[in-house]
């Protein structure tokens, strides 16, 4: 293994996870998280959930990349036994089933970008997003997204995504606190603060038993986790850095972000009266440019500036997503790997042809993967970290982090086997309720 690369330097590894959490989740998804579900006492559980359930959660992946130093796959068969390579192949295959229809997406913001510059997204934005979001367009520019990820990836780790994604999550803030500066102008901003940060704590005790896996939810997904992105992420390190700071660099990270875009999002839609009670996968692309069509050349500007924001954290997780795939085949059967990343391009392409044929595939998909996929990898990863490779694990999350660290490393197993087994298992339950049926 001695030749397998790394990432050259801790903030590039560091950078790199954050452009993998940071997508579509934080600045379309949580925003109406948070909206949907009681506001700021929704945005209060959420912190506690990434806190409690996601960071935790992420150490677990950690832990099983950096130490075995492959991909997902082999890592569970060379630190677990045989038998436990099935739990690599879910995430690998959850991994790959996801980036089929998130590609279907990216092209529909590639789409956007060029409707915001012209500042026409037709005369009825909701029958707009109907015709362009379906059809061949849609499967061309989902092969133009698919594209842009293979060719970021093609290039390796050092050379690829992380020189990518150095530029990609500077920009990703930038931008975004440009767009905070300008909806703070706005006449709706100060209701929209009220709506996305005032606590009602009430609607949090009326709704728990669908406020709390909500947030559980959206933690596990917005930190990438179950997809094996995370363990072969951490599979590239090199060295002996403190894997809980990092983990805690990321959530805090990503978790900035997520406000960063409320605070676009809900002054632009407060300000125009457009409500924020929209969702499913047209959202972004229907409510958005409702209110932007009528700011004139700044709504040309702010809606370039913010579809161009979306592509780069959809394109920066895209790449994560392919690179476990590339990674396993490279890793485990010597194959080559640009020629390997095109090929599965090529694949991902023809699987997500159903969802940018018709959004009802795509809402299938994303279904499965959310509901089912996702929460049973993360099951299965925390009863492999918290019982098969129980001591080893806490001895690796000690490398690095000093003495200070002797207490909490047994503490973070403890809190794996309990309170995330627990909170995960709720998840599993409640999510298989939720999933919808193939539209066949
Ligand atoms: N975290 C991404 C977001 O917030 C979405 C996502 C979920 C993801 N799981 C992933 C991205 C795995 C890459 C890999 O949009």
């Amino acid at each position: 293994m001695s030749d397998r690369e790394t990432w050259t330097t801790r903030l590039g590894f560091i950078l790199a996870s954050v452009g993998s959490a940071v997508g579509l989740g934080n600045i379309w998804r949580f925003p109406f998280q948070t909206a949907t579900n009681g506001g700021a006492a929704f945005l209060f559980v959420y912190l506690v959930a990434v806190v409690v359930i996601g960071l935790p959660a992420i150490l677990a992946e950690f832990v099983v990349g950096r130490r075995a130093e492959m991909s997902a796959i082999g890592a569970f068969d060379e630190l677990g036994h045989p038998g436990w390579r099935a739990v690599g192949a879910l995430g690998v295959f959850a991994g790959f089933w996801t980036l089929s229809y998130y590609s279907v997406v990216g092209g529909w913001v590639i789409r956007y970008i060029g409707q915001a510059a012209m500042g026409s997204y037709g005369s009825n934005p909701k029958v707009f997003f109907g015709n362009v979001s379906a059809g061949p367009e849609a499967v061309a520019l989902h092969a133009l997204f698919m594209l842009l990820a293979v060719g970021i990836v093609a290039f390796g780790i050092e050379g690829g995504i992380e020189r990518a994604t150095k530029v990609m999550v500077p920009a990703i803030v930038l931008i975004l606190v440009g767009l905070v500066g300008y909806g703070a102008s706005l006449a709706g901003a100060g209701e929209a603060y009220d709506y996305f940060l005032t606590p009602d704590f009430g609607v949090i005790v009326a709704n728990a038993p669908s406020v709390i896996p909500a947030a559980v939810g959206q933690a596990l997904f917005s930190l990438s986790l179950g997809f094996a992105v995370m363990i072969t992420y951490a599979s590239y390190i090199d060295g002996d850095e403190s894997l809980p700071v990092d983990g805690l660099s990321i959530a805090v990270t990503n978790t900035a972000i997520g406000i960063l875009a409320g605070l676009v999002v809900f002054p632009l839609l407060f300000t125009q009266g457009v409500g924020p009670d929209t969702s499913g996968p047209g959202a972004v692309f229907i409510a958005l440019p409702t209110a932007l069509s009528d700011f004139g050349a700044a709504g040309r500007v702010v809606g370039v500036a913010f579809f161009v924001v979306i592509l780069i954290a959809a394109l920066s997780s895209a790449i994560s997503l392919l690179e476990v795939a590339v990674s396993y085949l490279v890793d485990t059967h010597g194959f080559e790997r640009r020629r390997t990343t095109a090929v599965l391009g090529v694949l991902l392409f023809l699987l997500g042809i159903p969802s940018a044929w018709d959004t009802a595939w795509l809402s299938w998909f994303d279904s499965i993967a959310v509901n089912l996929l996702l929460p049973v990898a993360v099951l299965l990863l925390v009863l492999f970290v918290g019982w098969v490779l129980a001591p080893d694990a806490v001895d690796e999350l000690r490398i690095g982090s000093g003495d200070s660290f002797d207490d909490l490393a047994p503490l973070w197993l403890w809190s794996l086997r309990t309170v995330v087994l627990l909170a995960v298992l709720v998840t599993v339950a409640l999510s298989v309720t939720e999933l919808t049926g193939a539209p066949v």
